[in-house]
Order: structure tokens, then sequence, then C-alpha cells
């Protein structure tokens, strides 16, 4: 039950911890329905604290207290609590505590006498239900095995603690229980000693030689089969490395465990990294909150980011899964052995670990591709997220529940922030700079600033205003005006800035942006991009690309903005160069510059820059979609403009390497990104609009989508090379194409890939098609592809996930029998966001429909999973929280419902805390 007012916690009120723990030996006696917990802390009063308060106050919450023992060192207790067998006696023992020596609360332990000069042992003895926790938070069961998640502040759920990540302290975990039902019984770090005991029970010891906090705490237990492998670290230690699964999903391990050796090589050869323990252990669980966790030495995976076989996984699933994978492991120096100071430095870790993974994939893939997705991926959901009501900045300053702050400002901003760094000090002065960090605070719980102080001082620079972007929350506007003086020979480019206020930041601050630039002559060739001396007033601007030793103009420059507006001025241009701005994504603003359609088709032709080159054909659609829409809504006919055809017919007929990035100039912008686009969101007009683009293109550019379909379709399936991935892409990207104009050759060749295809990218792509077109065996096709894969969740995921995000008529309808469907399951998160979470978040169309029956659903299955749990009820607020970027009507039918949320009875803080700040928010 939710207080009258839950309580805010400050960023500003931070103080060190009152007491330290020294160490911990904690022994569990299993059960599914009545774990016994006993705890063993050595402890000490902290001698940097200032507080005068000497009760040691505990967090625990949800479990039966069964002892407390304080044993400091007068009254030998003589009891070895933490073996095995002397375990549950029962009887009291010298030193237990009686009741009127501690005080138990809703969500912490009291005790208010204990030494403060020396160290003193304190065991506390408890009980939890595991089978009961739906919340998946602490120790819980899935589909069978006992696992646990503690970030943020689940293990205080497990036992009374200090539950905050600066309290580090060494583990030792006993498990103890029935051979039969937990044969596998894991912890993190090595595996210390093991024995049987009578009633055909056994026990596992083992010992984390490293400092942690407790969120990093784990433990599994169940019936579990083992894949193994092997990897020598550069210096030649030999590591073992296992992957837990359920017995059915041993087949499905190979990509995830070549994933994790890819991932260990990587951070040896890029960041010096080694592995520091014998052992790595990834655990495969169905019920999971979020992708993964990277407990020490024993991460816990979502079965989504591990399972994985040419026939049940899409190429794009293969993908994440090594993302993942690598992003679990790469925490193992940032966010394991240096960690958050508290949870307001929760970039310091994420932040960092997105930007390592998304390195490491485009190493592993390609670089392009993969800064197109995060890009596209951070300006339609982050961008919404930093204009809406829920805006923070990457280090918050304040929140009521942490959990709500696992978004997509702190990792994928937060990985952008750490980018602009990497940009402005280049590759060997970011090296650098993490090689200090890593050398000054290894085994330390420290700050953002502890990281920018270090790449600070390895590189001589000051970043002083940089750190703003730490503190500010909202997008900026990088305005950009450009004047070429013939005389001169000169090309002025006038940078300003400005951040829309965002809550609780009416007045920002000019950030520090880099902004790589560079200049195209009028026959697509590299013009010079050379400053003016004195030509630019920022302090210290590198260029990039320029050979050293010969004067070679560069081909770009980068032009640090750190003031709301400056003149950049380059020289030696006989001609008026095109200017490509931003190149990269340099940094995570919204660019404004006044551009012609031609300008555009231009720099997406011969654009060097990979990205801004895909950026100009995804602005030009943008722009052509955009007069569209407004055709649309005054009843207007629609023409699309042959310069966009020209533009898509144009790239076709160039001869590409990259498969994969062909098929990304091909796409076009996103509906929910043309939303973030306009001022007031029309969903129906997008759609209409967009619909009407991919037809147009489709009929004028059949034959070239029919050929390149043709070339490409092979038999590759169980091929995960660039080539075999990049030809499924552009020849299921024609298909998409070709569907739009419906007839019954396309329905056949839909038809056809779908019955034939042996991987599942083909096989989803070609469902997807069906799915979304008014295709006369659709049901057939949809009950078939049930029928073939329903002992496989994941799959049967994706078939909730594709039937909720359909454009076509019926949709809403589905979704509400799917509700009713046997295979859905609201204890289960997968299938809660692949149902309701892809209806709310990826069906625009249908889930804002006019009626506000969406809504009225969404808010339903909140207020059910309100008291399952809290944090996936939570996620599902998000599709409410943008109402006032609506037409009135839709406004007042969102808010209706997210006051009716605000009516749940024992509404938890999570929820409380978005539905609250929603309706807070000024029109
Ligand atoms: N720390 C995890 C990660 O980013 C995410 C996570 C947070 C998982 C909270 C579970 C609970 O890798
Ligand atoms: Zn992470």
């Amino acid at each position: 039950m939710r207080d009258a007012n839950p309580q805010t916690i400050y960023l500003k009120d931070y103080t060190v911890p009152e007491y330290l723990i020294h160490s911990v030996a904690l022994n569990f006696d299993l059960d599914d329905e009545n774990t016994r917990v006993s705890s063993r802390l050595t402890l000490s009063r902290n001698p940097a604290s200032q507080s005068k308060d000497t009760a040691l106050t505990l967090s625990g919450e949800n479990m039966k207290l069964i002892r407390i023992n304080l044993d400091d060192g007068t009254n030998p207790s003589g009891a070895d609590l933490h073996l095995p067998e002397g375990l549950w006696a029962g009887q009291p023992r010298v030193n237990d505590l009686s009741k009127d020596q501690y005080l138990q609360t809703q969500d912490a332990l009291i005790i208010n006498q204990v030494p403060q000069q020396q160290r003193f042992v304190l065991t506390i003895e408890n009980s939890i239900n595991p089978k009961a926790n739906t919340a998946l938070e602490g120790l819980y069961l899935s589909s069978g095995m006992l696992c646990t998640q503690c970030e943020a502040e689940g293990f205080r759920k497990i036992t009374y603690f200090l539950d905050r990540p600066d309290v580090m302290t060494l583990f030792t975990t006993t498990l103890v229980g029935d051979k039969d039902r937990y044969p596998v019984l894991l912890s993190n770090g090595n595996k210390v000693a093991q024995g049987e005991l009578p009633d055909n029970r056994h026990w596992v010891t083992w010992e984390d030689p490293f400092n942690k906090p407790c969120y990093l705490f784990a433990l599994v237990a169940g019936q579990l089969e083992c894949v193994e492998d092997r990897f020598t670290t550069q210096s030649g230690r030999d590591i073992d490395l296992q992957i837990f699964v359920e017995k059915h999903d041993v087949d499905k391990c190979d990509h995830a465990m070549q994933s994790l050796k890819n991932a260990m090589l990587w951070d040896e050869q890029v960041y010096g990294r080694e592995y520091d323990l014998d052992l790595y252990m990834i655990v495969a669980v169905s019920h999971f909150n979020m992708g993964a966790m990277e407990n020490k030495g024993l991460n816990v995976f979502n079965t989504k980011f591990v399972l994985a076989r040419p026939d049940t996984a899409t190429d794009s699933d293969y993908e994440h899964i090594e993302g993942v994978i690598g992003h679990e492991y790469f925490h193992n120096w940032t966010g394991n052995r240096i960690t958050c100071r508290d949870w307001f430095q929760l970039s310091l870790k994420e932040g960092f670990t997105v930007f390592r993974d998304q390195e490491f994939t485009g190493d592993r893939a390609s670089k392009a591709v993969k800064r197109i997705e995060d890009v596209n991926m951070l300006r339609t959901r982050q961008f919404a997220e930093d204009a809406g009501p829920l805006a923070h900045p990457i280090r918050p300053d304040a929140y009521i529940e942490i959990n709500n702050f696992y978004t997509l400002t702190v990792y994928e901003k937060g990985a952008e922030v750490v980018r602009m760094i990497h940009t402005l000090v280049g590759t060997d002065g970011f090296r650098k700079g993490s090689d200090l960090y890593f050398e000054r605070h290894d085994g330390q719980a420290v700050t953002c600033d502890d990281f920018v102080n270090a790449m600070e001082a390895a590189n001589n620079i000051d970043l002083s205003q940089f750190r703003r972007w730490y503190a500010q929350a909202g997008t900026p506007v990088l305005t950009v005006q450009q004047h070429y003086d013939p005389s001169a020979q000169t090309l002025t480019l006038t940078l300003s800035q400005n951040c829309p206020p965002t809550p609780g930041q009416a007045l920002k601050e000019p950030l520090h942006i880099p902004v790589t630039v560079g200049l195209l002559n009028k026959d697509g060739s590299v013009a010079p991009c050379k400053l003016q001396a004195g030509g630019e007033t920022s302090p210290k601007a590198p260029t990039v690309g320029s050979r050293p030793g010969r004067i070679n103009p560069p081909l770009q420059s980068l032009l640090q903005l750190t003031q709301s507006e400056q003149v950049f001025t380059f020289e030696n241009l006989v001609e008026q160069p095109v200017v490509s701005i931003l190149r990269g994504f340099s940094a995570p603003v919204k660019l404004v510059m006044e551009r012609s359609l031609d300008e555009l088709a231009f720099l997406l032709s011969y654009d060097s820059d990979t990205f801004n080159r895909w950026e100009a054909g995804q602005q030009l659609a943008g722009q052509i979609i955009s007069g569209l829409i407004a055709d649309w809504q005054s009843g207007r006919d629609m023409h699309v403009s042959p310069i966009m055809v020209a533009a898509i017919q144009q790239v076709l007929e160039q001869p590409w390497d990259d498969l994969s990035y062909f098929s990304l100039l091909l796409s076009l912008p996103s509906e929910t990104y043309l939303a973030e686009q306009m001022q007031v969101v029309d969903v129906e007009a997008i759609h209409a609009a967009r619909e009407f683009v991919l037809l147009t293109l489709a009929e004028q550019l059949e034959a070239k989508f029919q050929a390149l379909y043709r070339n490409n379709h092979r038999d590759e399936s169980g091929q995960f090379d660039s080539g075999a991935i990049g030809r499924r892409r552009i020849k299921n990207t024609c298909l998409s194409y070709l569907s739009k104009l419906e007839n019954k050759h396309i329905y056949q060749l839909s038809q056809q890939q779908f019955n034939q295809a042996k991987n599942m990218t083909d096989q989803m792509a070609a469902l997807t098609v069906i799915v979304n077109n008014p295709h006369p065996a659709k049901q057939q096709c949809l009950d078939s592809f049930y029928h073939q894969w329903q002992a496989e969740a994941l799959v049967i995921d994706k078939w909730f996930a594709l039937q909720a995000s359909s454009s076509m008529p019926e949709a809403f309808a589905t979704v509400q029998a799917l509700m009713q469907h046997p295979a859905f399951d609201l204890k289960n998160p997968n299938r809660v966001r692949s149902l309701i979470g892809a209806f709310s978040q990826s069906n625009p169309l249908h889930f804002h429909a006019a009626n506000g029956q969406g809504y009225r659903f969404l808010a339903d299955q909140i207020i059910a999973l309100n008291t399952l749990n809290p944090q996936i009820a939570s996620r599902m607020v998000g599709a409410l929280t943008s109402w006032r970027r609506f037409d009135e009507g839709r406004q007042a039918l969102i808010k209706t419902q997210l006051e009716r949320i605000m009516t749940t009875e024992a509404i938890s803080k999570d929820v409380y805390e978005v539905a609250s700040k929603s309706l807070a928010q000024q029109a």
C-alpha cells in the first residue's frame, strides 16, 4: 500500500553511509514458497560519516523476520552460524535481540544500540516467499527456477541490508536445497565448497573475491542444463564460460556463446580490459523485467537475449543478442569493478556501457548501419521523452521510484554524451581517459563527475561547460545559417543553440556542442574544409581527416559551439559548397537548416559521410510526407514529387557493397518519427500520407524492386555474414514495397516466401506483409505459424507483437481477442510487451483511435498490472505520457484514463510517479 504522499529522493541530500559492511555470509535454505535466509554481517561505524544518529537502519521489505543476533565480541555466541548444518537450530542463542531492542517498520529494521568503536557481527534470519513474488524483484520463481533480480533495490526484498550502491562488501553465499528440485546451485564468484546433506539435500558455497554492492548479488537454483566453452585471456588465463538454460533450449546457445567470446576479445583489444574471475556464467530466464543483468560473474538474462537458432531468431535478434551479451560483459569493468556512488549516477555505468556496446556492434557488423539504427531510436523515443512531462537530465536530481529512471535518456542519451567526449578528445585521447578512470577508481563507487575528471586530466582539456549535458534535460535545437562570399571565397556558418524548457528547468545555459562538418563541391567531390585563422572562437578545435605531414586541406572539421551563437568562416572556396553538417550525428540535437529538396537529393547521392547521406534521404522524405499530410488533412489529392521518386530510383541504380545500408537508404521515416515532427500529431494523416508514398514508389519502381528481390532471394539460412544478412534485408525491403500493390501476384510471392522460409528473418518478413494487407490467406498463415511454433515462447511473442502492431482495421478486435488466448499471460513481461506494449507503442494508428478505446484498454491493463508487477505497469503508462501532443479530443480521453489510473487502489510508487507527473504537465 502506498503512503499518502510517496517520498521524493534528492541528489542534493546525498550523504555517505553511516555504517560499513566488511563482509557478509549468506545462507539460503531454498524452497519455492518458504526460503529461509540467514545473513551474517560484519559491520562498523563509518568514520567518514558526519551523522549524529547512532542507530543502525537496514532496508528490508516484504519479509518475515525470524531472529536478530548481535555479537559485539563480549559474549562469544559459540555457534558457527554459517555452516549449513548449523542452521535453523530453532532455539534462542546467546546475543539474540529481544523485541524491545529493535524496531521493524514497513521498509526498515532499526537497531538503536550498536557498537560505535569496534566491529560487530549482526546475524539476521528471515524467510521469504519466491512463488508469491510476481514483481520479479528480489528472489522469484521463473518457469520452475529460482532466480534473483537485485538492481536497483531488490536485495532489500531478500534480507535486511544497507541496500545502496556505495556500500560494497565481500560476499560468501551458501545455497542449500533438495537435490532433485534444485540440482544446480549458483551464485557470484567461485565455487569453493560443496557437500551432501541428509534427506536428499545438498549445498554449495560460493565466494566472490571482489567487493561489490548488493545490487550485483545473484543466485540461481533449479533444473538447468549447461553449455560450456572456454576463453583464454591476453595474459594467458583460461576462463570457463557457462550458459545455463532449460533443457529444450540447449540447441539455441551457440550464438550467445560466440558473442561472449567476441565481447571478451574486443574489450581486451579496444580498452585493454581483461576478465577477472575464472568463471563467467550466464543464465537465461523466461520471466524478466528488463533485457539482462550484469551480476558479478553470474549474469541473468531475459531468454530473448540469449536463445537463437536460424529458424527461430531473426537477423536483428542475432544482432541484439550479441549487443546485449557485450553490454553485460562490458559492465564487468564499467559498472562492477567501478560502480555508482548513488542511483542518480546511473548513467555513469549505463551511458558508458551502452557507448561501449554500440561501438562493439559497429565493429562486428556495419558501423554505418549501427549508427543509423541508434540515432533512429534516439530521435524517435528519447527525443519524445525529453520533450514530455518526464524529461530529466541523464543525471537526474530527484526521483520517487528509481526503477522509473532506467530510461532512454539515462541509457541512450547518456551514451551520446560519452560519444561527444570521444569526439572531442579523439580515439587515443579517449583511451587515455578510460585508462586513467580505471586506474583511479578501481574498486570504488563513484560519480559521473569522476568520469569526466579522468577524461579532462588525461587529455589536459577543460570540460567544465560540457558538464551541463549531465545536468540539463531537453533536446537542444541547433540552427544553422550559411552565407557564401564569392569575392572573398569564404563560407560563413552561423550556429546557434537553444533548448526548450523542461519540467523544473525553465532556463537553460548554452551547452558545449561538437559539430562535425564537411563541404562538397557542386560535382559531388570533396571541397576543402579549412577554417580561417581566427575564423572560429572555440578554444581548441582539432580537425579530423587531415593527413599529417602533408599540407592537404582537411576533409572535415570539428566545430565546437559553446555560446548561444557563434560564427565559423571557411576559406579557399572557389565556388559555393554544399554543407554537410552534424556528420555522424555528432551531438544529440535537433538540427534546423533550410534545405531545398534538390540539395537533399544531392547529398543523398554524394555525401561521403554515411550517416548524413542517409539523413538527407530521411529529410527529403520527411519534407515530402509533411506536404502530403497537409494535403490529406484539407482533403486535397495527394501527389508525390518526382524528386522523391528520382532520388529513390537513383539509390536503386547504384551498386552497393553494404546491402543493409542500402536497405536503410530505401526506408522511409517511421510513423512515430514523423509524429515527432508535427505540432499536433495526426496519426491518421501520417499513416495515409506515408502509405501513399510507399504505394507510389512501389508502382513507379516495381520492376526494380522485383529484380532486386529475385537477385537477392537465395537459400542462405544459417549464414550470418554481412553479405547474407544484407541480401535478406534488401530482399525483404523490396517485398515490403511490393506488398503495397495488393495484387494476386504479390500475395502469391509473400505466401510462397512464408511457406518455404527456412529462417525466421524470411518467415517473419513474409508474415508481416501478409498480416498488414488484406491477404486472403492471412488467418491460415497465422494459424500455421502458431502451430509450428507453439513450443517456442520467443517466437510466439513475435506472433503476438505482429498482430498487435497491424495497421489493418481489425487490429484492436484482434488485440482484445488475443488477451483471452491461452498463451497470453499477464505475469510474463515478454508477453505483456509483445501484446499490450506493441499495441500501445508500435501501433499509433489504432492505439490512438479517436473513440478512446485504445486508451481505455491500456488503462485497464495498467490497473491489473499495478498489483502484479509495478515496474511493467509503469512502463506501460509510457504510451499515455505524451498526451499533450494530440488534438483536444484525444487529450481529454487520455487525461481521463490517467486520472482513472491515479485512483488505482494500492497504487504503486512506480505507476504513481509516472501518471502524476504526466498529469501535472502544463499545456
Ligand atoms: N543493469 C541492467 C543493464 O543495463 C538493466 C537492469 C536494470 C536489469 C534493472 C534489471 C533491473 O544491463
Ligand atoms: Zn547496463
